[in-house]
């Protein structure tokens, strides 16, 4: 029998090419995300083009209790879940001194909190059920303060540095916890952000799901999608904090 995937922020975007990719390696889904309608049409879609059983929960995943009701939709529906993506996320940008106080709390709620939940709940449930995979997808700039991104670049650092330390505790057991960066890819992202794309020669979603599919066959505990991108995270590792702080700054400057 096919195991589940789950995938949250399904209904585009990266999440969207991440649940093609994985329907093309015959795995079963779960898609989650606000957008109802979209998420029934994908799971129609890819249920029709790779005989693969998807279903979908709509759902806000900044509810207090999101993750408490994704693990109680898997358990009320019988899902043999062993894979779970925590992709949803969202972004801001400008000065944070004049930023939209809500939205910030938003995207620590969505990128920060309710992530650490989802793996709070789901490891002990994936060990239970015979083990399994949770992948939380980070980003380049959880590498580096970055000014004008300030609340969106620490909410990934803070997704890289739990993952990793999640890999850790992790890795003689049953369940693995990885981590996996986009750099900057082609969604409605930046769109949904506030900001254009600009000077950025943005990957496809499709390259990047192709390459984390890849990744987490292989079970690495971080992955950096494109070569720039992992230069760019050596750097960060090698450059003082004043030079990273500055190169990031003059690179993701906004208008505002
Ligand atoms: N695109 C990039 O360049 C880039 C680079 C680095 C990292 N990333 C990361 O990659 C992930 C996916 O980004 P993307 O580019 O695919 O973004 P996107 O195109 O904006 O898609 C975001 C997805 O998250 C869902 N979502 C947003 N808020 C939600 C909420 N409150 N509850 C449930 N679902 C919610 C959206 O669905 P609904 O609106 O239907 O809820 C949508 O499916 C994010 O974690 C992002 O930080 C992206």
């Amino acid at each position: 029998m096919n195991h589940t995937e789950i995938i949250t922020g399904a209904s585009a975007g990266i999440g969207k090419a991440l649940a093609k990719e994985f329907a093309g390696h015959h795995f079963n889904l779960l898609l989650v995300a606000r957008s109802e309608d979209k998420l029934k049409n994908l799971c129609t879609e890819l249920s029709e083009s790779f005989g693969i059983t998807a279903r979908y929960f709509p759902l806000d995943l900044l509810a207090d209790d999101a993750a408490e009701k994704v693990l109680g939709f898997v358990k009320d529906n019988g899902i043999d879940a062993a894979y779970l993506i925590n992709n949803a996320g969202m972004g801001d940008a400008g000065l944070f001194e004049k930023s939209d106080l809500q939205k910030d709390e938003n995207i620590i709620r969505l990128n920060v909190l309710t992530l650490m939940k989802m793996n709070r709940l789901f490891i002990p449930y994936l060990r239970e059920n015979g083990g399994g995979t949770i992948v939380n997808i980070a980003s380049t700039l959880a590498f580096a303060p970055t000014a004008d991104e300030a609340v969106y670049a620490a909410s990934k650092a803070f997704v890289l540095s739990f993952s990793q330390a999640l890999f850790e505790e992790t890795k003689k057991s049953n369940v693995s916890v990885l981590t996996v960066c986009p750099g900057v890819t082609d969604t409605d992202f930046f769109k949904n952000a506030g900001f254009a794309l600009g000077q950025f020669k943005a990957a496809t979603p499709e390259s990047f799901v192709a390459f984390a599919y890849r990744s987490i066959v292989k079970k690495k505990a971080l992955s950096i999608h494109r070569f720039s991108n992992k230069l760019t995270a050596l750097f960060c590792r090698l450059a003082t904090r004043k030079t990273v702080r500055k190169v990031f700054a003059a690179a993701c400057k906004t208008e505002s």
